[in-house]
């Protein structure tokens, strides 16, 4: 490690706590966990640091429940709050999530008044938008996370599907997190070839909604909360793109103004990212029914934040 980074995890349940072990294990910095559970970061963090002689990383890892022990801290990934169980959708979480990360943000943004926010908490545009607010940080500062998992899911599903591997797969899902998302068919590709050359038009439309669905489908299999290893690997890969100011370019949430022809929401679209956080948002071509989808799933997030209290 060149520069020993401070990542502060907040929430130490299934996401976080899983995100602190990606990024020991890539050494990505030094670690803090918070929750307000006394006793979960602590004893979390200990089993973690006690891997590092197995698995051979140097990161310290430590919990705690008073944010004096994050300050300095260059990014924050904040994952407090309630996770879906199922007949529940991400919204219902938003009114107890939004006074989470309202009260989670106060503290990071007076501890690590520098950091780059890294928002997981659902529902996650709205979540995103709560942080921005609140930390009162310019908008590169304030990053969401969602579009990777999606893309994720996509991807994983595209290869099975065309018996590749996942590699070798490049794709991009816009709009907000969940049923609204708006995946870009012209920006699916087997290493360039259209997607289309490898999957019947019928099975591609079946792997999209599976997509859509892809948090519930995971909720109702696990019954006592929703995904959280490949949420967790996203946020990291987030991480990752920051802390090496590698330029990655990812779809993550971003606070939109005039990008795409919307204003005042966080959504997913594709971005630059790096040591600046967004450094730059893409605007690729739409076709009609995208822009639409993408207008359609701005709305819905919108109607949201107006419901806000904050
Ligand atoms: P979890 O229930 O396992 O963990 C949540 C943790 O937050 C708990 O340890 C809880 O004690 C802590 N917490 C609650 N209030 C807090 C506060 N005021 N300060 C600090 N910690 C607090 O839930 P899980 O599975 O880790 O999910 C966390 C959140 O991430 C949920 O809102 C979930 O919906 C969301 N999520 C978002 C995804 C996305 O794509 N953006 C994907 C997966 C999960
Ligand atoms: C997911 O998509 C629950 O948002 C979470 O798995």
């Amino acid at each position: 490690m060149a520069k020993r980074y401070k990542i502060t995890i907040v929430g130490a349940g299934n996401v976080g706590a899983t995100a602190a072990h990606w990024a020991a294990s890539k050494e990505l910095g030094d670690i803090v966990l918070v929750d307000i559970l006394e006793g979960v970061p602590q004893g979390k963090a200990l089993d973690l640091l006690e891997a590092g002689p197995i698995e051979l990383f140097d990161s310290r890892v430590t919990g705690t429940n008073d944010y004096k022990d994050t300050a300095g801290s260059d990014v924050v990934v904040i994952t407090a709050g309630l996770a879906r169980k199922p007949g529940m959708s991400r919204d219902d979480l938003m009114k107890t999530n939004a006074g989470i990360v309202k009260s989670v943000t106060e503290q990071v943004a007076k501890h690590s008044p520098n950091a780059i926010l890294v928002v997981v908490s659902n529902p996650l545009d709205v979540m995103s938008y709560v942080a921005w607010k609140v930390s009162g940080f310019p908008r590169n500062r304030v990053v969401g996370m969602a579009g990777i998992l999606d893309t994720g899911r996509y991807r994983a599903f595209l290869a099975e599907a065309a018996g590749v591997s996942v590699r070798d797969i490049q794709a991009l899902v816009l709009g907000g997190h969940g049923d609204s998302m708006v995946p870009l068919a012209s920006c699916t590709t087997i290493s360039g070839i259209p997607v289309t050359q490898f999957i019947p038009a019928d099975k591609l439309a079946q792997i999209i909604q599976r997509t859509r669905d892809g948090g519930i489908e995971i909720v109702n299999l696990l019954k006592t909360g929703s995904a959280y290893y490949a949420p967790s690997a996203a946020a990291i890969q987030m991480v990752e793109a920051i802390l090496k100011d590698e330029k990655r370019v990812l779809p993550c949430a971003a606070w939109l103004d005039g990008e795409y022809g919307i204003s005042g929401v966080f959504l997913g679209v594709p971005v630059v990212l790096g040591a600046g956080g967004i450094e730059r948002i893409l605007e690729v071509p739409l076709t009609t029914e995208e822009r639409i989808a993408l207008q359609k799933s701005a709305g819905d997030v919108k109607a949201n934040i107006d419901k806000l209290e904050l």
